[in-house]
């Protein structure tokens, strides 16, 4: 990578690596941020060896500090160093049962062995927490988050727990996008379904334009993430009528049959 090219890594938590959605969306991204000059890297979690954190507390130890016992033993240290190098993170996750996957999560706990318990600080937030590696974490993010339904509270419990992360790491979250009705739409495998919802290319767009965004200027206007992850059915009033119980039962009943 060249010294003043910005760069982008992307954290892939999807467990189907690089066959899935989330490898499709981040390729989207990537493809504006390089048209704007990016070094972007994508690391493929479920092409790596992540072990899960055992709780033991050797890395809070005197004797070990901030080692974890599985510094040699996988590939977390060789992801924390590709975080180092990085200007601004995407962490990007399918949703799993209202959440992030346990791959994100998985990768995520072995932060704790790269901070001090013992040492205490305020965030510039304001809250109350321990010392924290922040030449790894307390970076410029994105979340980029992808799912099958289309309900705005499928996703709540990621974009919570990435605000909350924000303000204890001292990372600024510098936009959100999240792509719902991934199936509806085919996972980006799919041309004939996507002609069915051609709002889903004006969402691409945006997703590409969040790229070259990111570049240009750090971070990601409203406008863009409101664009990128916007409701694709082609029903008029669709993201206002959605919120209705009554509208959601006729929409059911006329897709009940329907193979999607
Ligand atoms: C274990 C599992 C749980 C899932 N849970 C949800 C869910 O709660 N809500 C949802 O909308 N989609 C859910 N999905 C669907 C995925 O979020 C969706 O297909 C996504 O696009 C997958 O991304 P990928 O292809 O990158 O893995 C789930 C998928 C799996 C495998």
């Amino acid at each position: 990578m060249s010294q003043n090219k910005t760069k982008i890594a992307a954290i892939n938590g999807s467990h189907r690596g690089d066959r899935g959605y989330t490898h499709f969306l981040i390729n989207k991204l990537f493809e504006g941020a390089k048209k704007e000059g990016a070094a972007c890297e994508e690391i493929i979690l479920a092409q790596l060896k992540i072990n899960i954190c055992k709780g033991c507390g050797v890395c809070n130890t005197e004797k070990h500090l901030l080692k974890c016992i599985y510094e040699e033993k996988d590939d977390v240290v060789m992801i924390f160093n590709k975080m180092r190098e990085a200007d601004i993170l995407i962490y990007a996750t399918p949703i799993y049962v209202f959440n992030m996957s346990g791959l994100m999560k998985v990768f995520i706990d072995r932060i704790n062995a790269t901070g001090d318990c013992n040492k205490f600080r305020l965030s510039e937030s304001g809250l109350f927490f321990h010392h924290v590696s922040k030449d790894i974490y307390s970076k410029p993010f994105v979340t980029l988050i992808c799912c099958d339904n289309f309900e705005n509270e499928i996703s709540k419990n990621v974009i919570t727990y990435f605000k909350t992360f924000s303000r204890f790491m001292d990372a600024p979250q510098v936009g959100t996008i999240i792509r719902r009705s991934g199936k509806l739409t085919g996972h980006g495998e799919s041309p004939e379904k996507e002609k069915q919802f051609p709002k889903i290319f004006e969402s691409y767009q945006a997703i590409e334009n969040a790229g070259k965004e990111l570049t240009a200027f750090g971070k990601i206007s409203s406008k863009t993430q409101k664009k990128a992850s916007q409701d694709i059915i082609p029903v008029p009033f669709f993201s206002l009528l959605k919120n209705f119980k009554w509208f959601k039962k006729k929409a059911l009943e006329k897709v009940k049959d329907m193979q999607i």
